[in-house]
């Protein structure tokens, strides 16, 4: 297949163009080599063309004979402040409405979205007395007590977190989570009206060689890695017992492919997990082991914001779209301790 591939230079993209081209699939690879992302004067990658996907008659430039559409292209992170707010309205929502008008104007009825695990808020919670609840965001004075868990919103029980499925409410807490789900009601709404296939995959915490150095968009693997890299040791916020799930790039990439390659119609989401879940502070101690002789420090400080757990359930992306993540966090985590990271 002749495959669009957005936001190409980047980390995900990278590994996804090689993947595809692996695959047999023909790439068109394509990038805005953002400053925030890839540093003032970053190189175009040899087989990269500069695109900004804002810019409808570039992407009508690049979308001759293209097959399936695969858009990771966006700005990340949790946003550090109000002020990018139209960044990400800019760069991922505006971004993604002009690609879906020139694919509509060029034929191309077949979508891959990078989504995220964000746009589920803040996961799923299960009280021993009543069962499934949504719990009240967390006190202050619970955190300051070192309370971390959230309560049950009827008896004020501690909870227990649960696997999140792709049918959960869809709540956005941060501005780049708000953006992510307006892209994939965009794409569902673009599915609805053209008849085109929309695979969003919704990315847990991804992690691996060649991420970028930390940033104040990076998440936790970038920030942790980062840190043993300068000498320091990971910090810990709360008590480390904050549940992810953390997925390989590569299986990212294989996620990507399988989705490029698959027949679904109308609009899909699909989580892009491990199935293996792992604690904050047993991510800094699989690092820290890695690397020998340095150990995580538990600081018992907290993020206004911070989720306490998010763990994705990985099932209906094996059943549907028959996607398995085949590298166990615990031997990802290993390699990545001393993977090369991304200078910006
Ligand atoms: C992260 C990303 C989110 C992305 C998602 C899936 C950010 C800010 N968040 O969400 O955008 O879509 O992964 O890939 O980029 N922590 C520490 N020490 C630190 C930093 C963080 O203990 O130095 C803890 C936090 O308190 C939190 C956990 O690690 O409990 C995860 O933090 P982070 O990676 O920032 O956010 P996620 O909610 O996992």
């Amino acid at each position: 297949m002749r495959v669009l591939l957005t936001g190409a230079a980047g980390f995900i993209g990278t590994r996804i163009a090689a993947r595809l081209a692996d695959a047999g699939h023909e790439v068109v690879a394509v990038d805005a080599m953002l400053p925030a992302a890839h540093g003032q004067d970053a190189e175009l990658p040899g087989a990269v063309r500069r695109v900004d996907v804002r810019d409808a008659s570039a992407v009508a430039d690049v979308l001759d004979g293209i097959d399936v559409v695969c858009h990771q292209a966006a700005v990340v992170g949790a946003g550090v402040d109000a002020a990018d707010a139209p960044s990400y309205a800019s760069h991922n929502d505006f971004a993604t409405a002009v690609l879906l008008a020139e694919m509509f104007a060029a034929g191309c009825r077949r979508l891959v979205l990078a989504s995220s695990m964000v746009v589920y808020g803040q996961g799923r919670y299960v009280c021993p007395q009543h069962g499934d609840v949504d719990p009240l965001p967390r006190r202050r004075s619970d955190l300051d007590a070192g309370v971390f868990d959230h309560r049950c919103p009827i008896g004020g029980e501690p909870v227990d977190w649960a696997l999140v499925a792709e049918d959960a409410p869809l709540r956005p807490r941060s501005l780049y989570a708000a953006s992510k789900l307006a892209q994939e009601n965009y794409a569902l709404a673009w599915s609805e009206a053209t008849g085109g296939s929309v695979i969003a995959l919704r990315y847990h915490n991804v992690y691996g060689p060649g991420m970028p150095r930390d940033t104040p968009y990076s998440g936790v693997a970038a920030i942790f890695r980062s840190a043993l890299e300068s000498g320091d040791v990971p910090r810990v916020f709360e008590d480390g017992g904050q549940m992810r799930d953390f997925v390989h790039v590569d299986d990212v990439a294989a996620a990507n492919v399988t989705a490029v390659e698959s027949g679904l119609q109308g609009f899909d989401a699909f989580n892009v997990c491990s199935g293996r879940p792992v604690s904050i502070l047993d991510v800094a101690t699989a690092l820290c082991e890695a690397r020998g002789d340095v150990s995580p420090l538990v600081t018992g400080q907290y993020r206004s914001g911070d989720v306490r757990h998010i763990v994705a359930d990985p099932s209906r992306a094996a059943e549907v779209l028959d996607f398995r993540a085949v590298i166990d966090p615990a031997e990802g985590l290993h390699e990545f301790a001393t993977a090369p990271l991304r200078g910006i």
